[in-house]
């Protein structure tokens, strides 16, 4: 197929790791890419995927129109208002999105391809345009254990989250780093001396994290030395929106019917890019441990079963030794107390890799006909 790509939202953060992850495949080689801006039209643009134009403007449907393929990381603000009016226009090109807006459309695909690319491939068969990509919880915890799912072990899952500053935005990262410096200036110093009674110290970060000093502007509460237990907005039935989509995407990605119940409780903590879970699997019998762990280790290239041991969980199954890196880390794997059918498992997962920009880059791939 032709190749005239259009990019927007390329120089947020999600945008960014995009671009990055491209440049670090090779993508942008052999390909004709015009990169768009919702505010800067006319300024040079990046020397990528052609000799570096001028941007467009990513307001202009006429000139979004020229393009095979759009592929936006610019928000579902500008989803909502962009993608209907390119579609009235009677554009039929391929729409990529990392926003949530158009998800749960009957049009829409969600992509994950090493879960679900025969989805995906029936969706192309079918002259579907527009792929998204999934949120960032679901598809970290589809990544690790969608092996189980496949092989009808499954019930149900709850999964309990700690979700990283970035999943909530830039200016929110930066928020939680400001309060990490915040608490360092007001205790750092008594910290460092051994002989500081602790109980003051933790006194000097109480009454911070309690006081107007703390930056709390994005986040509305302190997440540096405490957490926040609600994750977008509220749904009527007391979920979180956050919480609802474990079950509905995940259930849309791998196209399952009946159903598979998946709920649980979505905590921002505060790591800077990786997200990880608490899983609760219910299997349907006792599968034994080893059939378990094999299958997780075979599911897809970037899975890494951490073996259930101090040593290693620290080494391999923290935020700090995820982030930057596709890995899917999975361990304290074992049989629950409660029964030898009930499953726990940790997991953690770049949320801005396999959580955002990767989905959509290799969908891109697959629409290319490169993969
Ligand atoms: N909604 C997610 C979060 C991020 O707040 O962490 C993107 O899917």
């Amino acid at each position: 197929m032709s190749n005239r790509v259009g990019i927007i939202g390329w120089r947020g953060m999600v945008g960014s790791v995009l671009i990055q992850r491209m440049q670090a495949e090779n993508d942008f080689d052999g390909l004709d890419v015009t990169f768009f801006s919702t505010s800067q039209a006319g300024e040079p643009g990046p020397a990528l995927g052609g000799a570096a134009r001028p941007l467009q403007d990513a307001l202009d449907v006429d000139t979004l129109r020229e393009m095979d393929i759009l592929v936006t990381c610019q928000g579902g603000d500008y989803t909502k208002k962009i993608h209907p009016q390119l579609r009235a226009s009677g554009w039929t090109g391929y729409w990529i999105d990392a926003a949530s807006a158009l998800r749960m459309n009957a049009e829409s695909t969600i992509v994950l391809d090493p879960v679900n690319r025969p989805v995906i491939q029936a969706a192309l068969d079918r002259g579907d345009k527009d792929f998204i990509g999934g949120n960032c919880t679901v598809s970290l915890m589809l990544l690790a254990v969608h092996r189980l799912i496949e092989m009808n072990w499954v019930d149900w899952i709850t999964s309990m989250t700690y979700q990283s500053a970035s999943g909530a935005g830039a200016a929110q990262m930066k928020e939680l780093v400001r309060q990490m410096a915040q608490i360092g200036e007001r205790a750092g110093t008594a910290a460092a001396d051994p002989q500081y009674p602790v109980l003051e110290v933790e006194q000097h970060v109480s009454d911070l994290l309690r006081s107007a000093d703390l930056a709390t502007d994005h986040f509305g509460a302190p997440l540096a030395a405490s957490l926040i237990p609600w994750i977008d907005r509220a749904m009527d039935n007391g979920q979180t929106r956050e919480e609802w989509k474990g079950q509905a995407e995940a259930n849309k990605i791998l196209a399952l019917d009946p159903p598979l119940p998946i709920d649980g409780q979505c905590v921002r903590v505060g790591a800077m890019r990786c997200h990880s879970q608490g899983l609760t699997i219910k299997l349907k019998q006792d599968i034994p441990l080893t059939d378990i762990e094999a299958a997780v280790r075979e599911s897809n290239p970037w899975v890494r079963v951490i073996p259930n041991e101090k040593s290693a969980t620290l080494a391999g199954l923290t935020p700090a030794a995820v982030s930057g890196t596709l890995d899917i880390a999975i361990g304290r794997l074992r049989k629950m107390t409660l029964g030898p059918d009930y499953l726990t498992a940790f997991t953690v997962g770049d949320q801005l890799l396999w959580g955002a920009a990767e989905p959509v880059r290799r969908m891109l791939n697959i629409v290319l006909g490169r993969v």
